[in-house]
């Protein structure tokens, strides 16, 4: 580690770079985007020299600072990075940089650590900026209180209202895009110009949400997938979360916006007296200038290059839930292993309704036991049945949950999280259980773990059905906000989980897609990305998850003809391939397949396992498209050799031709075998016949393309009707 202080400082890597002036009271931000390369003195100095505004009319006197933690000392009038008061007092921070560690790994990132230290507010804060190889950046800030600094003051505990990481942006980021949604419906995309204000999105749910921000992008008005500069922040944190998106008309320092994100503190929750420290959650920041798909790309490595990321070929699932629900009948649970194992699953999940007192959805939640009504002998019967067939045995828990209606809460009704008064509105017939008290943290923990041990579990589909609404802990003695800790406790359970089971995996479900955060993800292994199976819908929705997410993380089953959930109907080969570019299962009973479904499925299941190993490899692309009732997305190996592209057509639209549509990511220097693959069915067309090179295509023996008409010139695609999906398979050739 060198001590910077006082340098310029910069961090590079995969054509990125931060660079940071560390001379000031706080270190700010001289550059973010694209590496200017290696900085020699002048570079740096001029860079440096160039790094402050002018002084406005009517302003302060002295070039406004935009920093690592503005504050209003700076003449910063925009929203601050830290909030907070000692009784009313200490309400206006002035940090000080005290030491500054940097480490180069030169053009493969490094570190900027910087220690700081507030007379006023008496808080010591270490904030560590770390630029990962992949061109990723995460801002760690910890917080401790230090009396010793503030003098008297520092005896009142400060309470911290919020601490946002915020980075600038500059002026050519005149778009938003960031996410909302529902059940059902994650991820829904919303775009618009960045105005001055603020565009703040709250997550107060105690969990992300089904309309999670997720990624809050500011870009270039030319940014698509594969076009454009785009700065993104995504928080690691699968509590309440802040993100923010600000522009004031005398800008931030030189730049002229601000990008931020920092959890969600509600009143009083964490109060820091002497020696105490907070945490907060890392914050993503990244940056491309190849568009969304650009983004995306340095995601996918950073998640992919974790030791924790999952290594084995990921297996074919088949839950249980749209199948029988709650109807937990052996003969019936035996019939759907069968045919699980006849169209080639190597995964069982027992979803909802084994447990005791459970069922239907109004009780139960809490006794992680067996139900002996419905299981007489325990699950064993049905484990030993899935296992002969050579699959994993997973199964459904919703841990952070309870029932009214079960012996958990009659014995113990104050571990329910809520005000003592009186509680609120169930959800789902539900309330919250307290994992903050350690008492029912260790009941639950024991449960799920004596279950796990008993039949060798090897799945758990981790589900969270509600909203934390007036998330209150009374363990103290008085209510307290409690949303911090009560993530902390599922971390905590999740990480014990993990280490006393090292070969469990944990799928995170929040009634389908409600926690997808990178914070759960440190210790989850997939995705429920929605509840709704429906392609039209599911395509849409993980087209938006993988911007974040790599396909192998992402759960995709698929459903029955009719959609039970948004009741629409649609053929099986179009549920096939939008099943297929993820991690494959099934949600359907298959009982009601006839032979040539069950035929077609494992066939399916067939290439899922042949083409498994690029789609949990490759790299994500998107056509830029001006149809919008059309979507065309690729995964190219990250050697180039292979990639799976997927024609998809949503609803009709006016032009009766594609048009030459490009191959994005494939190699024009090449030559490449194109074989629509189509085992498992043709999608039904819009056109008298298929463009001549497509009936080429269609022959096992493909049809070979150079690169540059496929990447470059672009082929013409046929027309499909609406609700259809075609799969195109290239092999690059030598
Ligand atoms: C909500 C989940 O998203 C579903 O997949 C299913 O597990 C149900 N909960 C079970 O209650």
């Amino acid at each position: 580690m060198l001590d910077g202080y006082g340098a310029v400082l910069s961090l590079r890597a995969a054509g990125t770079s931060l660079v940071l002036d560390t001379a000031g009271r706080v270190p700010r931000v001289l550059h973010w985007g694209a590496d200017p390369g290696p900085l020699d003195d002048a570079a740096a100095e001029a860079l440096r020299e160039t790094g402050g505004p002018a002084v406005l009319n009517n302003s302060p006197d002295v070039p406004r600072t935009f920093s690592l933690l503005p504050s209003e000392f700076e003449g910063w009038a925009g929203t601050p990075a830290q909030e907070g008061h000692a009784a009313g007092t200490a309400t206006t921070p002035r940090p000080r940089t005290e030491a500054v560690r940097h480490r180069s790994d030169g053009e493969h990132g490094g570190t900027i650590e910087i220690d700081l230290a507030d007379e006023i507010t008496g808080l010591r804060t270490t904030m560590t900026i770390a630029l990962d190889r992949f061109g990723v950046l995460s801002v760690d800030a910890t917080l401790v209180r230090d009396a010793s600094l503030a003098g008297d003051g520092a005896t009142i505990p400060y309470t911290l209202d919020a601490l946002r990481v915020m980075l600038p942006v500059p002026e050519r980021a005149v778009d938003i895009l960031d996410f909302t949604g529902k059940w059902c419906r994650e991820r829904a995309p919303q775009r618009g110009r960045l105005f001055y204000g603020s565009h703040v999105r709250r997550a107060r749910r105690g969990k992300p949400g089904h309309d999670a921000p997720f990624l809050v992008v500011a870009g270039t008005e030319d940014l698509g997938f594969g076009r454009g500069e785009a700065w993104a922040t995504h928080l690691a944190w699968s509590g309440d979360g802040e993100y923010l998106v600000e522009r004031l008309t005398e800008g931030a320092g030189a730049f002229s916006a601000v990008l931020g994100a920092g959890e969600g503190l509600r009143p009083g929750e964490i109060a820091l007296a002497d020696g105490d420290r907070y945490v907060a959650p890392t914050a993503l920041f990244v940056w491309s200038d190849s568009g969304l798909d650009g983004l995306a790309d340095r995601l996918h490595r950073r998640l992919r290059a974790r030791p924790t990321h999952p290594q084995s070929p990921r297996p074919l699932t088949l839950n249980s839930w749209e199948a029988v629900y709650f109807d937990h009948d052996l003969a019936r649970l035996t019939a759907l292993v069968e045919r699980a194992a006849r169209v080639g699953a190597e995964r069982f999940v027992l979803d909802d309704g084994w447990f005791h007192g459970r069922r239907e959805d109004n009780a139960g939640l809490g006794d992680w036991f067996v139900d002996r009504t419905v299981w007489p002998d325990g699950l064993s019967p049905l484990v030993d049945l899935v296992r002969s067939h050579g699959m994993q045995f997973g199964i459904w828990f919703e841990p952070e949950m309870v029932n009214l209606d079960s012996d958990l809460a009659r014995e113990h009704p104050d571990w329910v999280l809520g005000p003592r008064q009186e509680l609120g509105a169930t959800a789902r017939a539900q309330y919250v259980l307290d994992l903050t008290r350690p008492d029912a943290y260790a009941h639950v923990l024991e449960q799920i773990s004596a279950v796990v041990d008993e039949y060798a579990v090897d799945y758990i589909k981790w589900d969270h059905n509600r909203d934390l609404s007036e998330a209150v802990s009374g363990y103290v003695g008085v209510d307290r906000p409690a949303v911090h800790e009560q993530t902390l406790a599922l971390y905590r359970m999740l990480d014990t989980l993990r280490a006393r089971h090292p070969h469990l995996e944990i799928e995170t479900c929040s009634g389908g897609g409600g926690r997808v955060d990178l914070g759960i993800l440190e210790r989850t292994d997939r995705v429920w990305a929605s509840d709704c199976n429906d392609p039209v819908e599911r395509l849409q929705i993980e087209r938006w998850t993988r911007m974040l997410l790599p396909p192998e993380l992402i759960g995709s089953h698929l459903g029955a003809e009719r959609s039970h959930t948004t009741s629409r109907r649609t053929d099986l080969s179009f549920r096939l391939i939008v099943a297929l570019t993820a991690h494959a299962g099934i949600e359907w009973d298959l009982q009601e397949a006839d032979e040539d479904e069950l035929d077609r499925i494992a066939r399916w299941a067939g290439v899922y396992r042949e083409l498994r190993g690029l789609i949990h490899s490759g790299r994500i692309v998107n056509a830029d498209l001006a149809d919008e009732a059309t979507a065309f997305t690729g995964i190219v190996a990250q050697d180039g050799s292979r990639a799976v592209y997927t024609w998809a057509r949503l609803v009709t639209s006016a032009p009766g031709q594609s048009g030459r549509v490009r191959f994005p990511g494939l190699d024009p220097d090449t030559r490449y075998s194109v074989r629509v693959r189509n085992e498992f069915g043709q999608a039904s067309r819009h056109q008298a016949a298929d463009p001549a090179w497509i009936t080429a295509a269609l022959q096992p023996e493909g049809v070979t393309l150079p690169g540059s008409v496929l990447a470059v010139a672009g082929v013409p695609l046929p027309t499909l009707n609406p609700q259809q999906a075609m799969l195109f398979d290239l092999v690059r050739l030598a």
